[in-house]
């Protein structure tokens, strides 16, 4: 039997550990007979390092989503390693210690923009670094913590993906017309690096599994990274501008 992504050319930012929801997502599509590219930020031979913790080793492109530079020449490095892509993850956050558990009421504007650029912002950066390789029928899917309401803790990185999911429609709108579909996963929590460096995000972590419908386990990610193939692969169509909840049910449940 073929895989879910079979023939499928990917491109998957926000690998960091082993533990990053991005690399779980490139373990489950290469699984699903994907071809991946990596992008790295930063700490470049850690990200090849864990690159080689896949299945197939991937290779990794760098891409820091604040570096024009790099956004402009990405289309050009990415296509060294494949000459198209049938879909783009976009799993990639970041907010100074000041929007984060930090009082809310504090946060300077310098930071609060940070956390807009790099976690919003940045949506629509690798979207259009990455159109010159995307045809019709293709995917891009970015990775949300449920904005509608607000959380313990999460403060304005809350509001920075409150933003992010309105790039999504709008990003919806924009591709829809060139046949390309624009998605969140809204993700509930694992336990990652990112979420690691939220102070106070254990209070939501505690409490997700026995509010889930379904249950929650907050070390496993393939949940979540099953999800993302989904929406990556054809079998989600007419499915753009959307949000789906990865969550156990939490988004439905009063409590
Ligand atoms: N872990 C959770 O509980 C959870 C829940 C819902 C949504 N998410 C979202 O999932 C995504 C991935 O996070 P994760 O939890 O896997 O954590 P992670 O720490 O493994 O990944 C975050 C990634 O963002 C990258 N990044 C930060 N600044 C960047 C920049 N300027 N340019 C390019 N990349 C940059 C980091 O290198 C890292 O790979 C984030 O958008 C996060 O908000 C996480």
């Amino acid at each position: 039997m073929s895989g879910l992504l079979e023939g499928k050319r990917l491109l998957i930012t926000g690998v960091i550990t082993d533990s990053s929801i991005a690399f779980h997502a490139a373990k489950v599509a290469q699984e699903q007979g994907a071809q991946v590219v990596l992008t790295g930020f930063g700490r470049l031979s850690l990200v090849e390092r864990i690159a080689k913790r896949l299945p197939q080793p991937a290779p990794v492109v760098e891409l820091d989503v604040q570096n024009q530079e790099q956004l402009d020449s990405l289309a050009e490095r990415v296509r060294e390693h494949v000459d198209g892509l049938d879909g783009v993850v976009h799993s990639i956050g970041f907010a100074p210690q000041s929007c984060l558990g930090a009082p809310f009421l504090d946060a300077p504007w310098k930071d609060v923009a940070v956390a807009l650029e790099v976690s919003a912002y940045s949506f629509k950066s690798l979207a259009t670094a990455t159109l010159p390789l995307l045809g019709p029928g293709s995917s891009i899917v970015g990775l949300d913590f449920d904005a509608r309401v607000a959380w313990p803790a999460y403060n304005w990185m809350g509001v920075a993906k409150a933003a992010f999911e309105s790039t999504n429609r709008y990003l919806a709108r924009e591709l829809g017309p060139r046949k390309i579909r624009v998605n969140l996963v809204a993700a509930g929590p694992v336990r990652t690096m990112a979420a690691k460096s939220i102070p106070g995000f254990s209070e939501l972590e505690d409490a997700w599994g026995t509010r889930a419908p379904l249950g929650w386990d907050v070390n496993d990610a393939t949940p979540v990274a099953q999800s993302i193939c989904a929406l990556l692969s054809d079998w989600l169509p007419a499915t753009t501008g959307s949000m789906v909840w990865v969550d156990g049910g939490v988004h439905a449940v009063g409590m």
